[in-house]
């Protein structure tokens, strides 16, 4: 009888936490997420596939943090898991990215205002670029609100000369080829170019969920992207990190 009910108790006090409305924080690796675990208070985890959630609060507030895993697939998943089974109301993606734009370099920050799947191409039939079937638009728009927010941290962490907004691209590619960097930038006047961002925006777009992606500058998107990537992945991600922490001061 005692161990009925203390199940019961258990189910119910874990759908009571399943159901909180929560903020999620996602990132691509290890590195842009382990940051931010120890901060956690009252954590839980529940695994699904092979994806695991964290579920706690961060500076009192109720979050979710999560890997999603490299890539726009990884990405989709994560964010349709959030959607669906979580009651998650806004998205904060926190990482790193290859530099789109010449002015750029790594330790820069880039807050989306825009975000285009790169690698999609229906040029065979005569849509432009970046757009996906079915969409009048290649960009998907991150909320406002969340963007202003971002930036607002960004600037009080590294000051207003390291933080910029713009439109960052996304595509299952890391890209390391001064040709492909330059034609990003001027197709989709880009930022920077990483591999999940667009791919969250589509899903969260698709449950109006509003989403903001922060990415610091690890590489310049060149020949020397891996070797410079490599030496700044984990610094940079830490960069992220930092604006996201003060997000939720
Ligand atoms: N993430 C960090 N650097 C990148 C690059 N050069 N291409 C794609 N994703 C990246």
């Amino acid at each position: 009888m005692f161990r009925i009910f203390a199940l019961l108790l258990t189910l119910f006090s874990f759908n009571c936490f399943a159901s909180v409305a929560r903020i999620a924080i996602v990132g691509a690796m290890d590195v842009e997420i382990e940051g931010i675990l120890p901060k956690l208070t009252n954590v839980k985890h529940e695994t699904i596939g092979n994806h695991i959630f964290y579920i706690g609060e961060l500076n009192k507030k109720p979050v979710i943090v999560t890997k999603s895993g490299v890539g726009k697939v990884n990405a989709a998943l994560t964010t349709t898991l959030l959607a669906s089974k979580f009651n998650v109301t806004s998205i904060i993606f926190t990482g790193i990215a290859g530099a789109c734009s010449p002015s750029l370099e790594p330790m820069d920050v880039v807050i989306s205002t825009a975000l285009v799947q790169h690698d999609v191409d229906l040029t065979a039939f005569g849509s432009p670029i970046g757009l996906l079937d079915g969409y009048e638009n290649r960009e998907f728009l991150p909320s406002e609100s969340l963007v202003n927010q971002a930036l607002e941290a960004a600037h009080s962490v590294l000051g207003e000369d390291k933080v910029t907004a713009g439109t960052i691209v996304s595509g299952d590619q890391f890209i390391a080829d001064k040709k492909k960097v330059a034609f990003l930038y001027q197709e989709f006047q880009a930022k920077a170019v990483e591999m999940e961002g667009a791919a969250l925006a589509q899903v969260a777009d698709n449950f109006n969920i509003p989403y903001v992606v922060i990415r610091t500058i690890s590489d310049k998107a060149d020949g020397s992207a891996s070797l410079t990537y490599d030496e700044m992945k984990n610094t940079t991600a830490y960069n992220s990190i930092s604006i996201l922490l003060e997000m939720f001061k």
